[in-house]
């Protein structure tokens, strides 16, 4: 499974596209608001940061509406994924950007008859928001592993499930393990998957033990 990295704080992108982590980055209309800088340098920024593809938003709500504002976003940087929202309007312009050649990510899905949708409209990505069905009181992979047996249902099909409103570790495991290609992940969440108290207590007495030895390696 692939990791993007959910931000647009570009002091993050760099620390984790230097560890070698970063697949790609998805931002939306929030967090380029939290960058308080104009969306088109932002995304330019992180598009010359890092290879992978770097999702940014349509916020027309209307067919030419968000195929005009997807076709500028595109052009801000080679690697940009377009994202259009869970809709009527939303999949035409899918359809309609993914024929002119861009790549396309269709967020805000919380079924899999719109995974489905998107699939037919020709998307690179769907996105499906884990978090926000578990918060109210569903089950949020359950869509995911819905939509990896509706894919896997159909060969024609080429879209890539990224999980999205990623809150926790044990989301990033579950979403591996129900067959997602990748996971969009705050990076809060991306470094906690490193954590275990027992990794820090063996190394504490591993190294304390290397102490009393009085041995060096080099
Ligand atoms: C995905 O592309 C979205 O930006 C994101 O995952 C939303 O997460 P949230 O529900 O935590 O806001």
């Amino acid at each position: 499974m692939k990791f993007f990295v959910d931000t647009a704080d570009i002091s993050e992108i760099r620390e984790l596209a230097a560890a070698g982590v970063l697949d790609g980055v998805t931002t939306n209309p929030s967090l380029i608001a939290k960058t308080g800088r104009p969306i088109r340098d932002v995304i330019k920024e992180i598009g010359q940061t890092i290879e992978g593809p770097v999702s940014a938003e349509v916020t027309a709500i209307d067919f030419d509406g968000m195929v005009a504002e997807g076709r500028r976003l595109a052009g801000i940087a080679t690697n940009v994924a377009v994202k259009v929202p869970s809709t009527w309007d939303g999949f035409r312009a899918c359809r309609a950007l993914s024929q002119l050649g861009h790549k396309v990510n269709v967020t805000l899905c919380f079924s899999a008859n719109q995974a489905l949708l998107a699939a037919k409209a020709g998307a690179t990505f769907i996105s499906p928001f884990v978090g926000r069905l578990d918060d109210l009181g569903l089950d949020g992979m359950e869509v995911i592993r819905e939509i990896r047996t509706i894919y896997d249902n159909d060969q024609a099909f080429t879209t890539e499930i990224l999980a999205s409103s990623i809150r926790t570790p044990l989301h990033v495991k579950l979403a591996a393990m129900a067959g997602a290609d990748i996971a969009t992940v705050p990076p809060a969440v991306l470094r906690n998957l490193a954590k275990h108290p027992l990794t820090d207590k063996g190394l504490e007495s591993f190294l304390a033990d290397w102490g009393k030895a009085g041995q060096t390696i080099l």
